[in-house]
């Protein structure tokens, strides 16, 4: 990346490249290029860190922020993909301003004078260093740098590598996405609905997996997960509210593959088992006792073992709503199930 290239030592490359005059002639220009661009930055010292463009965020962009802002489902019709989606900004207007990068909505988000903070995904967030490139870009007027031809087909092909290549069991990484662009319209702080619907935040790893209030994820048990449950139409009101459309299959699978696989966060590693957190679950009582074949442990310590409080003894087939609490294997004790 050429801001960052420091004026060098030597010309140990030149040595370099002239013992392989016999290399392929194309790969001897793109070299000699590099080269005198190197020359004339060491000729004018000082111009290289002023000169930020379009090419030193665009792997950034890559890397924290297309998985949500591309495509149809954009939030907020945010599009970071591509130079053009960058400067067309969201439905609220643009996002840069060239020469002020203080006054731009994507520097604020990055540094989390704006809320929520960006990547959503976050934390991690982006590195003083990384934000100052973004800062660099900006103030520097968004120099559009090398984004043509080739280029640019190289650079999708390279965004929509990391779902295609992923390997191993699903990650926050992996589901933010859905969450991002059908539930944090209504479940976040200030949502569409005003305060997130019963509390229930979907905007960060640590909201999804709260346990103060009740929890809705349990890690390793999607049956007993509410979330998978109100995505699946098992528990009433289906989500996403505004539905249909419901998430797809594939949308449904990922979310239930993500919380059976531990409900990892975004290195991979599985969330611990919220012991003793509260919990609501709703769904239909089955001829064999369990909640849509969901196992309910009768032994909670709160009732000495004799089973919870059932109240006018719901039938098989009853719409029921059981409150409880997580068990360390992650079953759920019943401390009382009703008809509902
Ligand atoms: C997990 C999905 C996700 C990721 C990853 C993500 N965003 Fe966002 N972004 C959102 C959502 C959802 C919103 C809308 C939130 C709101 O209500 O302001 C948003 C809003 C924004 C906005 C506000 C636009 C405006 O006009 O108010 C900016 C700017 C933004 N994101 C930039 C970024 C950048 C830059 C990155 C990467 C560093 C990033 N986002 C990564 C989901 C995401
Ligand atoms: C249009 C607004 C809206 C959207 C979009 C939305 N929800 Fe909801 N959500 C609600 C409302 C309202 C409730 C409360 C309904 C009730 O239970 O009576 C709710 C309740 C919930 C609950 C139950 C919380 C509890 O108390 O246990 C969960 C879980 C949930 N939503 C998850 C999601 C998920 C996941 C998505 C996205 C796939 C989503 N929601 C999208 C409005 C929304």
């Amino acid at each position: 990346m050429a801001a960052t290239i420091m004026p060098m030592p030597s010309f140990t490359p030149v040595r370099h490249v002239t013992t392989h005059l016999s290399v392929a002639a194309a790969r001897w220009r793109g070299v000699a290029l590099v080269l005198s661009g190197l020359v004339a930055q060491l000729g004018a010292p000082g111009v290289a860190s002023a000169a930020a463009s379009y090419d030193d965020v665009r792997g950034l962009l890559e890397r924290h922020c297309t998985a949500c802002h591309q495509g149809a489902n954009a939030p907020l019709g945010l599009k970071l993909d591509s130079l053009a989606g960058v400067l067309a900004g969201s439905s609220r207007g643009p996002v840069v301003k060239p020469g002020n990068a203080a006054g731009s909505e994507l520097l604020r988000r990055l540094k989390g004078q704006s809320q929520p903070r960006m990547p959503l995904t976050g934390p991690p967030f982006l590195s003083d260093a990384d934000v100052g490139l973004f800062e660099a870009w900006i103030a520097g007027g968004l120099a559009p740098g090398s984004t043509s031809g080739s280029a640019s087909s190289q650079v999708s092909a390279a965004a929509s590598a990391p779902s295609a290549l992923r390997t191993g069991p699903p990650t926050w990484r992996d589901v933010a996405p859905i969450f991002a662009t059908r539930c944090t319209k209504c479940h976040s702080p200030q949502g569409q609905m005003g305060p997130a619907p019963e509390g229930v935040v979907l905007t960060s790893y640590e909201a999804v997996l709260a346990s103060t209030d009740r929890v809705r994820v349990v890690p390793g048990r999607p049956e007993a997960s509410e979330l998978v449950r109100r995505i699946r139409g098992q528990s009433l009101p289906r989500m996403p509210f505004d539905g249909p459309p419901y998430l797809s299959d594939g949308e449904i699978d990922l979310v239930t593959a993500w919380i059976a696989a531990g409900a990892r966060d975004s290195a991979g590693t599985p969330a611990p088992m919220p012991v003793g957190a509260r919990i609501r679950l709703r769904g239909v009582l089955s001829a064999d006792g369990t909640l849509d074949g969901l196992e309910l442990s009768t032994s909670s310590g709160r009732d000495g073992g004799r089973g919870g409080r059932r109240d006018r003894s719901p039938q098989p087939g009853a719409g029921v709503e059981v409150r409880g609490t997580v068990q360390s294997d992650g079953s759920i004790a019943v401390d009382r199930l009703r008809r509902r």
